[in-house]
């Protein structure tokens, strides 16, 4: 055992496809390199969590932290390595569609097991960040944990290997933050019971709609066709928001960015608040959308660089 094990994760960007890739539709993710968490993990008399919205005992943590909890407790129960200190510093806003949740799973997970000097393999990690995430979300699809332990961009199938190919589109993505917390557990499951309503079938077209854009927008992001990828984001969201998962505050932003010379726009994520995208031609665009966004009330943005020269 290792006196300190360390463990890092970033954030993800679902392009295309979130919700539907719960029912096996394929979906776009990335590696958000630009927001990460580390963690550590060390021997100590009691078990201790230290993250910046809580610091004490593991047992007497928040609700919210309990898929971390329940993590700790059981990769300790199963290497038997005594009491621990995990500290969690991360950069990704929480609960805001940018995987903060697999992100915090992956990162533990890695920092345990250089703690036990053992190696990981990537299976293992999936395994127990799905448990975790289970917790977290109710019924993951497996993109999160994908998208936030890897470094490429991912066309991700449930169930299936996963499938890494090049994001070089000449392109920018903005990425906008509308500050509020997004409510991905109780959309994934307010989905789940349109599907099993009387519009279920409705619903269900919707979802296999999600899935064929992701498909096409692979194809334009593979020919370098902005407009097309755009147009694809434009009438996911549509989609989207008949699965009911978008709100005023991302309809406003989307609007907004539209206006402001965005080519398409759409939620990311888990929806019903979290963040927004939007993409445009050239950084000169970005720089005018995300101030715009900004003024609209986003509390932070990024930009995002897709071509083959930008992407970073
Ligand atoms: C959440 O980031 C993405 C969802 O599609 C849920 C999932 O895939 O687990 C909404």
């Amino acid at each position: 055992m290792k006196t300190i094990g360390y463990g890092k994760a970033n954030g993800k960007i679902i392009l295309m496809g979130e919700h539907a890739v719960v029912y096996g539709e394929p979906a776009i993710a990335f590696p958000f390199l630009a927001t990460k968490i580390t963690a550590t993990i060390q021997s100590c008399d009691s078990f201790l969590l230290h993250c910046s919205y809580y610091k004490g005992s593991l047992e007497d943590a928040p609700e919210t932290l309990n898929s971390i909890k329940v993590l700790i407790n059981h990769l300790q129960t199963e290497y038997a390595t005594g009491p621990l200190l995990a500290t969690i510093e991360s950069t990704i806003p929480a609960e805001r569609g940018m995987g903060s949740s697999a992100a915090v799973a992956v990162a533990l997970t890695r920092a345990f097991f250089d703690f036990i000097d053992q190696p990981l393999a990537q299976e293992t990690l999936l395994s127990y960040v799905e448990q975790s995430e289970r917790i977290a979300h109710g019924n993951p699809s497996g993109i999160d944990a994908a998208a936030t332990s890897g470094q490429d961009p991912i066309y991700f199938t449930k169930g299936h290997p996963f499938n890494f190919f090049p994001l070089n589109i000449d392109a920018f993505l903005v990425v906008a933050d509308t500050g509020v917390k997004g409510q991905t557990r109780a959309a994934v499951k307010d989905v789940a019971n349109l599907v099993s309503s009387n519009d279920g079938q409705e619903i269900m077209r919707h979802i296999h709609l999600l899935g064929a854009l992701s498909k096409e927008a692979k194809e334009a992001i593979s020919e370098n066709q902005v407009q097309r990828l755009a147009d694809i984001m434009n009438e996911a969201q549509q989609h989207l928001t008949k699965l009911t998962v978008s709100n005023q505050l991302l309809d406003q932003l989307i609007q907004t960015a539209l206006a402001t010379g965005a080519l398409g726009a759409k939620l990311t994520g888990g929806g019903r608040g979290g963040c927004m995208i939007a993409l445009t031609k050239t950084k000169k665009e970005a720089q005018v959308v995300s101030q715009a966004l900004e003024k609209q009330g986003a509390v932070a943005t990024w930009i995002q660089g897709l071509g083959v020269h930008t992407y970073a």
